[in-house]
């Protein structure tokens, strides 16, 4: 049976104080369900420390092992920092940073070589989405960014379509049903039925207490990466409860 995740992606927000609210988060990791957040690298090692039994990770990594990359942050530095996981492609690296799903790969395969799991974000456009090509959208970006070697214990994959980022839409379900049975068709087709059985595939955008069980009721979606609900632990955990 495939463990749930709850992933927060704190993105770009957080000091010192907000640890408090990681500590109200003790004690949400029940059984089938983990909880993971994401602060800024900052506060990797910190939150680390406070041991309160929610999982901690990255929101991204440097493909490299070292060198002169001047404010980069290398797999083995986060691991070494505390994080477990690191976040790979999200649409806001892709857009901010231009980068590539090659580059996504590359990420993906540093992470793993500095023993992290990944959450390797796809998703697709509102342009992509109206014209009718999200799943040849989500089928290439799957083929270019996920590396030989992925398993069911060293990646998640997340589906994070961009236009229900931080704004409040979310698909239907039935829209949600649909990419994550296909996703899952796709990676049984080049990894193999155990494979695709055993790997998480969570849903992001815009999910908050309200609508995630509704979410979490289909089928192929094994939990969530949330952006500005996991902030608080009063949202968050909601949410993780709904899993
Ligand atoms: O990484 C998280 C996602 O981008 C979702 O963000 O929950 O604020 O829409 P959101």
């Amino acid at each position: 049976m495939r463990r749930k995740l709850a992933a927060g992606n704190w993105k770009m927000n957080g000091t010192q104080v907000s640890l408090a609210e990681l500590a109200a988060m003790q004690g949400m990791s029940k059984g089938n369900v983990e909880p993971l957040i994401c602060p800024p690298a900052t506060l990797i090692y910190a939150a680390a420390g406070l041991k309160t039994g929610v999982t901690i990770g990255a929101q991204d990594c440097h493909a490299g092992e070292n060198g002169a990359h001047t404010g980069d942050l290398s797999a083995m530095m986060l691991a070494d920092a505390g994080a477990a996981y690191v976040i790979t492609g999200h649409s806001e690296r892709r857009q901010d940073h231009g980068e590539t799903d090659g580059d996504v790969l590359a990420k993906t395969e540093a992470a793993w070589a500095a023993g992290l799991k990944v959450i390797l974000c796809i998703g697709e456009s509102e342009a992509q989405r109206e014209d009718g090509s999200t799943l040849e959208v989500l089928a290439t970006q799957l083929k270019g960014s996920v590396p030989e070697g992925a398993t069911g214990s060293n990646l998640v994959i997340a589906y994070e379509p961009i236009w229900a980022i931080g704004t409040g839409k979310v698909p239907t379900v039935q829209q949600i049903t649909e990419v994550h049975r296909f996703l899952r068709t796709e990676i049984a087709s080049r990894f193999g039925d155990d494979i695709a059985g055993a790997m998480r595939l969570l849903y992001g955008g815009s999910v908050k207490a309200s609508n995630a069980a509704e979410i979490f009721a289909v089928e192929d979606v094994d939990g969530a990466l949330v952006g500005g609900a996991s902030l608080k632990a009063t949202d968050f955990m909601p949410i993780v409860s709904a899993l």
